[in-house]
């Protein structure tokens, strides 16, 4: 079984991809009442009619989560228009620390995929809490990064997106890290195909994507969020081995400890089973370390009380 604890925009959307795909059943949990069994119904009545025979279930009650293997977490305030992912720090660290005890109780083998913003630091926090090991408590952002860089990229290069590898590492956040001389098509370097002007653009549009989105319609996100979470998913549930960009728990790769940060990974049914170390310059190592620095800032301003 699938659990998805929170079902706002992004959960729900989480669960619409999900159910598509028919990886497993699908638990929807949620604090506010009827909420997920009015999702898992309309979700369930939308399987009906494409017929893909999936079960969907809604609860307001933490227990129903029991036996599942795979634990996604959107709960949590997101960014309203103005707002950085930053100041939600202390707003969300609560929710994340109570889910952390239901989760550790109802599903403690389960894999942990989690949305909640500010996303590196909800994750150090997240696998802090747990306790966990490390390959099990994975945050989803750096598949939406990327998703946008190849997005603006392939826009810009009129090619399809699936011949795009784009690299996003770091933070998820204004200080994240695309790196265009390791992002490729056919091998080929980002760099060699197009002009500084056109590189810088793509990376303030990759850079801005959640700002632009939450800007143009009032609320962040939830398409994008929903789709990067069901394809990690599908990795995790089918033991892919798939390489994903996703948020894990540094313990000395890339020179950096005690941190949470995008870096490739290979996702399958242990989770992050392996941290792939990109082979970077002296000025990306550079541009990687700040962006790690502004996750410590965020880390550090998770009320001590939680840690
Ligand atoms: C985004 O980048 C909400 O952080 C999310 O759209």
């Amino acid at each position: 079984m699938i659990t998805v604890i929170g079902t706002g925009m992004v959960g729900s959307s989480t669960a619409l991809f999900l159910a598509l795909k028919n990886l497993d059943d699908l638990m929807l949990i949620d604090i506010i009442e009827n909420l997920p069994q009015g999702h898992a119904l309309d979700l369930g009545h939308a399987m009906s009619i494409l017929g893909i025979d999936v079960k969907i279930e809604g609860s307001n009650d933490f227990s129903a989560m029991e036996g599942s293997d795979l634990v996604i977490v959107t709960a949590g305030f997101p960014r309203k228009p103005g707002m950085t992912r930053e100041e939600l720090v202390a707003k969300n660290a609560g929710i994340i620390v109570d889910i952390a005890g239901k989760i550790k109780k109802y599903a403690p083998d389960s894999v942990v995929l989690m949305t909640t913003n500010p996303l590196d630091a909800m994750a150090y926090l997240m696998y802090k809490k747990l306790g966990f090991p490390r390959e099990r408590v994975i945050g989803f952002s750096g598949v939406l990064d990327a998703g946008r860089l190849r997005y603006y990229a392939a826009k810009k290069l009129n090619v399809s997106y699936s011949s795009i590898v784009p690299v996003v590492i770091g933070m998820h956040g204004r200080k994240m890290f695309p790196v265009p001389r390791l992002s490729t098509i056919a091998g080929t370097p980002l760099t060699e195909l197009m002009s500084k002007e056109e590189i810088e653009e793509i990376v303030t549009e990759t850079i801005e994507a959640g700002g632009t989105i939450t800007k143009l319609r009032g609320f962040s996100s939830n398409f994008a969020p929903g789709a990067g979470v069901a394809v990690m998913a599908e990795a995790i549930k089918k033991d892919l081995k798939k390489v994903f960009l996703a948020s894990v728990y540094l313990d000395g790769e890339y020179g950096v400890k005690d941190v949470t940060a995008d870096v490739p990974v290979i996702l399958g049914r242990n989770g992050a089973e392996k941290i792939i170390e990109l082979p970077l310059t002296e000025d990306e190592k550079k541009a990687f370390l700040e962006s790690v620095e502004a996750i410590k800032t965020n880390i550090g301003q998770i009320p001590k009380e939680y840690l």
